[in-house]
């Protein structure tokens, strides 16, 4: 089989993007029918279905050759050394479901387990977020107006901000990046998941309490919290700089494999949600991601002094 052409799997993923971006922005979620899958927080509608079809028969019969792998039509997570497309077809379900606009549809390829393409879209925002392994991240988005929206009454009352046009910006936004000073200076991603028993729920709960709480109950006194509901975008998130790490157990390869290479790409680290995990595998289904810093500097001890307020261990099958 020729190897890969990286480039090009890189432009069909970022123009399907585009389309199934138009299907979630059309599509009501108040009237769009939602099944449960594992429990009653584990969700799926009709436009999760609908795009991922849309995705999986566009790739297949442009790559015949290559694997699909898709949250909803794959029974099993697992990633082989395959050439591999990776598809959530709408990270974030819930907040959809919700009609709260910080979802994503995710697309990775991956090849000899690594991820090498990703392409991240939130289209009720137009951010599209695109890294090919080697080539650098970069974010593609309608360009911000640099002045405020002009003052109703002083000549201009009419006139409304306009935005005309695409900007494509190397991530991290901030470069060079700001050296990592450690949690107590960190603003942090962490998702509660739809696991709410169990050692995994206890791992997770107390380590959220272990990162929060101050040094009297030996916490990591971190700024804050944040929950937001998609793991592609917390990983978009780390790669643009805004969020120093994002943490979590329970999600799959098609949650994090886009977001992967982007925050590679940005510089950023990822490896695994439990103490000393250094290599881990994008199925792996635990993770703590950390951005880039100039030099890398205080990335290793970002990792340790997290890894060192995680509160037992995450397992997952
Ligand atoms: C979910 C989101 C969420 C994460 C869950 C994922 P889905 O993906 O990424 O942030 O906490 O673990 O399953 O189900 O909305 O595609």
């Amino acid at each position: 089989m020729a190897e890969p052409n990286l480039q090009e799997i890189h432009d069909s993923l970022f123009s399907l993007a585009i389309r199934a971006g138009a299907m979630i922005t059309s599509a009501n979620p108040h009237l769009n029918p939602i099944d449960t899958k594992k429990n009653s927080s584990d969700l799926v509608t009709e436009t999760d279905k609908a795009v991922e079809d849309m995705v999986s028969s566009s790739l297949k019969s442009k790559y015949p050759d290559y694997t699909f792998l898709g949250e909803e039509t794959s029974t099993s997570g697992a990633l082989t050394p395959a050439p591999t497309f990776i598809v959530d077809p709408i990270d974030g379900t819930t907040n959809f479901v919700h009609a709260h606009p910080y979802i994503s549809i995710s697309m990775a390829f991956a090849h000899k387990l690594k991820p090498l393409v990703g392409i991240v879209y939130n289209p009720f925002t137009q951010q599209l977020y695109h890294a090919i392994h080697g080539k650098g991240a970069y974010l593609t988005a309608p360009s911000i107006p640099t002045s405020h929206p002009p003052l109703p009454g002083k000549g201009e009352s009419n006139v409304e901000p306009v935005v005309s046009a695409y900007t494509r910006t190397k991530l991290p936004l901030k470069s060079p990046a700001p050296p990592l000073a450690g949690l107590t200076q960190a603003l942090v991603a962490v998702e509660w998941g739809n696991e709410r028993s169990g050692n995994n729920w206890e791992t997770k709960t107390r380590t959220f309490s272990s990162l929060a709480g101050d040094a009297s109950t030996d916490g990591g006194m971190v700024h804050s919290l944040r929950s937001l509901g998609s793991a592609a975008l917390n990983c978009c998130a780390v790669a643009r700089g805004d969020l120093d790490a994002y943490w979590e157990g329970g999600c799959w390869a098609w949650d994090v494999g886009a977001g992967w290479v982007i925050v590679e790409e940005a510089g950023g680290k990822v490896v695994g949600g439990n103490e000393g995990e250094w290599e881990p595998r994008v199925d792996g289904r635990q993770y703590l991601v950390v951005r880039g810093s100039e030099g890398r500097k205080g990335q290793e001890e970002m990792i340790k002094e997290f890894w060192g307020k995680v509160r037992g261990r995450l397992e997952y099958e």
